[in-house]
């Protein structure tokens, strides 16, 4: 259905406090208005009760260095998903029936039988995946404030959960921040939860139920795009603004579509003040556009103080899908000098000030790991699979980082697409990337060993900096096709210190691809931290 723009004003999801005092909250099966001409949508969604489960689900206040504690809950009566599953994968699959889920914080640095697991999932019904510990999680919070966000994270079914709705904000404040009333707070500090669908007349999802490569796999489709943009679960909403600062934090929370936000007044910049893992600790960066894949996030100042009453400003989306090598074109984006406005000055000089060094960057590096990323494709040239390591998930695990060491880990995408590989337990930086000639490198007819110029390298040119999209304290970046991309890995809490608990417990962790259909098929990987030797 064709769905008139800007007809519905942008909802604010609901805030809810977490602290030591457990809250019981739930995924259940609700209908929820999108748009004005839109009968109700079906949605899998969060809430303390039915009544007021919501996508996104309440937004999770939570205070730096307090336990928030969770009672996870799954009252999904259906005893099927309502969306196509393709069991070709692999996946939850409980023997009993009903919707399994489990829940994973997104950012979060946690105890690894808190961490949401993909196989310690569990059904309505008591069953349980193998990994399968507790659904009372509790998450330390000891690590930069920042914006995180929980989804549901089930084997195999991640995109289908997703895409139904398994989502919301969680927010990580600090006290001592004072920063936080530096900038824009309260009604003027606005989350904005970017997701694409795509409806039947009739209001429900339309996901397909046909895969690009049927033989192999049924229904799974390379990438779900949908056709539809929300913000905030509602479809094209606007916003009515006042003429002055405002700051945004902002989440793609899709499946496979990256954004590339502009806005439609030239003299209207983006200050980026923070990323996935809280404030940069460089200066702010004040933007033309922004790049977003699925799951990072984004803190962002916009001054709209020159405004005027009736003036329209439209944030525009350009990337190309899939990225980069999709149908549009794609302008990256250019640092900007700042028109004057000396209170937004004054704000930005304060971050700097306050920008967080604690990471110490020039602790040595302990080991650095290769890690391929690789797309199988069938006799149509339909992708079948990506894969990371050449190995399936199930595979035996592999990397076993040293618990407070440095590693760098250097992601070679020889795929024709970029992937936004995501890290449980740990926040990182991108030290740099370095282009390559995939024919060659696939052929075997080069090292990536060997460096740049000497005879027998891979590589065409010397490492370059990290883009603009990826600087700052991440969880998940952008990986580029034909590049290989290193990230710096600190082995302990964002904010420099030891984790608060023992990360060498429990099943482990998981790195993967953050497009959510890459992941449900195979394009995820354990690691496990071990102990330095004594
Ligand atoms: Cu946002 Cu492993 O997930
Ligand atoms: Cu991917």
């Amino acid at each position: 259905p064709t769905l008139t723009k800007f007809v519905d004003q942008l909802p604010i999801p609901k805030q809810i406090a977490v602290n030591t005092t457990e809250i019981s909250i739930a995924a259940w099966k609700i209908k929820q208005k999108l748009h004005r001409d839109l009968p109700p949508t079906t949605l899998y969604a969060y809430g303390e009760s039915q009544e007021t489960a919501v996508y996104p689900g309440p937004t999770l206040e939570a205070k730096m260095d307090v336990t928030s504690r969770i009672h996870w809950d799954n009252h999904i009566p259906d005893e099927e998903h309502f969306l196509p599953l393709d069991r070709s994968i692999h996946w939850a699959n409980p023997k009993r029936g009903g919707v399994p889920t489990v829940v994973h914080l997104h950012g979060a640095e946690t105890e690894s039988i808190h961490d949401g697991h993909p196989e310690a999932w569990w059904t309505p019904k008591g069953e349980h995946g193998p990994t399968y510990v507790t659904q009372h999680n509790s998450y330390p919070n000891t690590q930069r404030p920042a914006m995180l966000w929980y989804h549901d994270h089930a084997v195999g079914i991640t995109r289908l959960n997703v895409v139904a709705g398994l989502s919301g904000l969680y927010f990580l404040r600090s006290p001592e921040d004072k920063l936080t009333k530096q900038f824009p707070y309260g009604e003027y500090e606005i989350p904005l939860v970017f997701k694409d669908w795509q409806f039947w007349p009739n209001g429900s999802i339309n996901f397909p139920n046909v895969g690009d490569n049927a033989t192999i796999h049924p229904s799974w489709c390379p990438e779900y795009f949908g056709d539809t943009i929300l913000v905030n679960g509602k479809v094209w909403p606007y916003l009515d603004l006042q003429p002055r600062v405002y700051r945004f934090r902002v989440l793609n929370g899709g499946n496979a579509r990256f954004f590339n936000f502009t806005l439609s007044d030239p003299s209207l910049r983006f200050h980026k003040i923070g990323t996935d893992g809280g404030y940069l600790d460089t200066k702010p960066q004040i933007l033309s556009s922004l790049l977003l894949a699925p799951a990072e996030r984004l803190d962002i100042l916009v001054d709209f103080s020159g405004l005027k009453p009736g003036d329209v400003v439209f944030l525009n989306n350009s990337a190309p899908a899939p990225f980069p090598d999709g149908d549009d074109s794609f302008n990256p984006a250019q640092i900007l000098s700042q028109p004057e406005n000396s209170k937004l000055m004054e704000m930005l000089q304060q971050q700097q000030q306050q920008g967080d060094t604690s990471n110490d960057s020039s602790a040595p590096v302990l080991r650095h790991r290769q890690i391929r990323l690789r797309e199988f494709d069938d006799s149509n040239n339909d992708p079948t699979v990506s894969l990371l390591e050449n190995r399936r998930w199930l595979d035996a695990v592999r990397e076993f980082p040293v618990e407070g060491s440095v590693e760098v880990w250097e992601w070679i995408n020889t795929t024709p697409d970029a992937h936004p590989i995501h890290m449980h337990l740990i926040q990182f930086q991108v030290l740099n990337q370095q282009p390559f000639n995939t024919t060659w490198y696939l052929n075997g007819r080069c090292n990536i060993t060997v460096d740049f110029p000497k005879p027998g390298t891979c590589f065409t040119g010397p490492p370059i900096p990290p883009e603009i999209y990826q600087t700052g304290f991440k969880d998940t970046a952008v990986v580029s096709p034909n590049f290989v991309t290193r990230y710096r890995i600190h082995f302990q809490t964002s904010d420099g210190r030891d984790f608060p608990f023992d990360p060498t417990l429990g099943p482990g962790y998981v790195f993967h691809c953050h497009i959510l259909d890459h992941e449900d098929n195979d394009m995820m990987r354990p690691f496990k931290v071990v102990h330095a030797k004594k």
